[in-house]
């Protein structure tokens, strides 16, 4: 397995540098459809895209990567709402998926896989990864091969998004929409984004542990062309890391 780490030494550095890394591989195609994260982690690195001048952010499609499913329209913890919020409407950018989490599920799902099958793959693609080795929401159990579909959300997910949902955000949703593995492993540039110690374990378990189902991001270790964002913390329990302060 080969890839680059690029160390943070803050927040406002690992935003640049993430930020960086993503205009750098969407100027090696036209008008690429990206896959983009929502989450904590990747916050700095919307900040740091605002930050910079439109002009010098190359043209992008957005692909969105997962989404709640069960909630209102217009809920400001839709994903959607979110990188409408913090990414598409600053800076202007169209979308090429997108998921309508206030939809029927069954038919939401229906238009997704349809649509899913007239795109070609996303050629880039930012992802995190969950405390229990997550991606998108592809859950721990979610196999290599599939593609888009409604996930039941796992209690360690339902437990961690759940910090920053207040009373009036209504009941936490128990399922939610997502690309799958399959949908991953096809991107020809995958940026994956991880801060703070809470993800040190799983980084580590995932990038150097046994590729497993029960752990999804393992599928990363035979990913082609990885560059790996992360802080000090995160990177803490990788085997023989220990760069220079
Ligand atoms: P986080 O979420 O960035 O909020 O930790 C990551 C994920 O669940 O994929």
């Amino acid at each position: 397995m080969k890839y680059t780490v690029i160390v943070a030494n803050n927040e406002t550095d690992f935003g640049i540098k993430a930020a960086s890394a993503f205009t750098q591989a969407v100027r090696q195609y036209d008008k690429p459809d990206v896959i983009l994260p929502t989450g904590n982690t990747p916050l700095p690195f919307y900040a740091a895209l605002r930050e910079m001048r439109a002009k010098k952010i190359p043209a992008f499609f957005y692909r969105q990567l997962d989404e709640y499913l069960g909630l209102w329209a217009g809920h400001r913890k839709l994903f959607l709402e979110e990188m409408k919020r913090n990414l598409l409407e600053p800076l202007r950018i169209g979308a090429s998926l997108s998921f309508n989490g206030a939809a029927d599920p069954q038919g939401e799902f229906m238009r997704v896989v349809t649509a899913m099958k007239s795109l070609k793959p996303a050629k880039i693609g930012v992802i995190g990864i969950g405390g229990n080795g997550h991606v998108g929401f592809n859950e721990p159990g979610s196999s290599f091969f599939d593609g888009a579909r409604i996930i039941k959300l796992a209690q360690k997910t339902r437990e961690d998004n759940s910090k920053d949902w207040e009373f009036q955000d209504g009941p936490f949703p128990t399922h939610a929409i997502t690309l799958g593995i399959r949908d991953l492993r096809e991107l020809e540039q995958t940026i994956l984004l991880v801060r703070g110690e809470g993800k040190a374990e799983i980084l580590a378990k995932a990038l150097t542990g046994p590729v497993t189902q029960d752990v999804p991001a393992s599928y990363l270790q035979n990913q082609r062309n990885m560059t790996v964002i992360a802080d000090r913390t995160a990177l803490s329990k990788m085997p023989g890391f220990n760069p220079p302060l």
